[in-house]
């Protein structure tokens, strides 16, 4: 006998109907010959890297955060790299949507912080003992976008030293043009700025230079004759803007969990990230504005 949940009482079947009228009843049913959702996207895998190591709740909320920050991560620095190939080869449209989804996926990083906040500071000290040195200063793919975006200092090649494949993918990017770079070679190549200007070594913070200013003033004086160079000026401040308000969101979170303890990557903690919040990725860029 048919149970009444499944019975329709003028005679048909409730949930074949149901299923009728949305079309679900279309849905595939067998993956042998193709991907299904979990086998194309690797979903068992990717849960599987959630491995709490205590029995604390809040645990499972902090590796998620560390985990989304890194794929998107993963996602700009493709966009970045994409964007400095065709930047170099003075393909300014597709650079420019490419710098545009970075803007996006940063300020979903930057959002994940409210959900992080809803943990207090003895839930944290519950694991963060367990996680003994770990901490986002070794996260090479933090690393690899702030060299791809031009800050870079040597020396923050060194906790890498263990990991001879992420040493040597953040030394070689360390020698490359970073983005700025490239957006000044832009600059260049339209007459604006002396090739003497550019600089040949690229291993350390580029210096505010008058003549990269003065180039930039002609471009934000007359921006209808040099609009693409403008839109990308724009498109880096975005970028820059975007980079400070992860960096703020950090620290007061930081603060707000472990106060001025040492942090767990070994440096001053609030007092080391307070200091990096200084750093100025794109000078000129910022200095226009008072020159206009
Ligand atoms: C409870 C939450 C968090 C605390 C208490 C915390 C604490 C810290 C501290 C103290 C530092 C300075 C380095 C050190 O460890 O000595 C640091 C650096 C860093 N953290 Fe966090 N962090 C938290 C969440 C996150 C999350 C969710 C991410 C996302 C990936 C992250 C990414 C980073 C990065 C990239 C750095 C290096 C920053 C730089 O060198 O400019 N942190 N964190």
């Amino acid at each position: 006998m048919k149970s009444t949940s499944q019975s329709c009482p003028f005679g048909g079947d409730a949930t074949a109907e149901k299923a009728a009228e949305t079309g679900a009843e279309n849905a595939h049913q067998s993956f042998k010959d193709s991907f299904s959702y979990s086998s194309y996207l690797r979903i068992e895998q990717l849960l599987g890297a959630q491995a709490p190591i205590t029995q604390a709740h809040d645990e499972s909320l902090f590796i998620t955060i560390h985990h989304v920050q890194e794929v998107w991560m993963s996602l700009i620095i493709k966009e970045l790299t994409a964007a400095i190939a065709h930047l170099g080869d003075g393909n300014f449209e597709p650079a420019m949507k490419m710098l545009a989804r970075v803007s996006r996926a940063q300020e979903q990083m930057s959002n994940a912080w409210e959900v992080l906040k809803t943990m207090t500071p003895a839930d944290y000290l519950e694991f963060r003992g367990a996680f003994g040195r770990a901490s986002g200063f070794q996260s090479w793919q933090y690393r690899s976008i702030e060299f791809l975006l031009g800050n870079r200092q040597r020396y923050m090649l060194k906790p890498f030293a263990e990991q001879p494949e992420h040493h040597a993918r953040l030394a070689s990017l360390i020698e490359r043009p970073s983005l700025y770079d490239v957006a000044l070679q832009a600059l260049c190549k339209r007459g604006l700025l002396a090739e003497s200007a550019l600089r040949t070594q690229f291993d350390q913070m580029p210096q505010p230079n008058a003549e990269v200013l003065k180039a930039w003033v002609s471009v934000y004086r007359d921006t209808a004759k040099h609009w693409d160079l403008y839109y990308l000026a724009e498109k880096l401040v975005d970028v820059e803007d975007n980079f400070r308000r992860w960096r703020f969101n950090h620290v007061v979170t930081v603060e707000r969990m472990i106060g001025h303890k040492i942090g767990s990557g070994g440096t001053t903690g609030v007092d080391y990230l307070r200091k990096v919040l200084d750093v100025v990725l794109f000078p000129e860029l910022w200095q226009v504005r008072t020159e206009l």
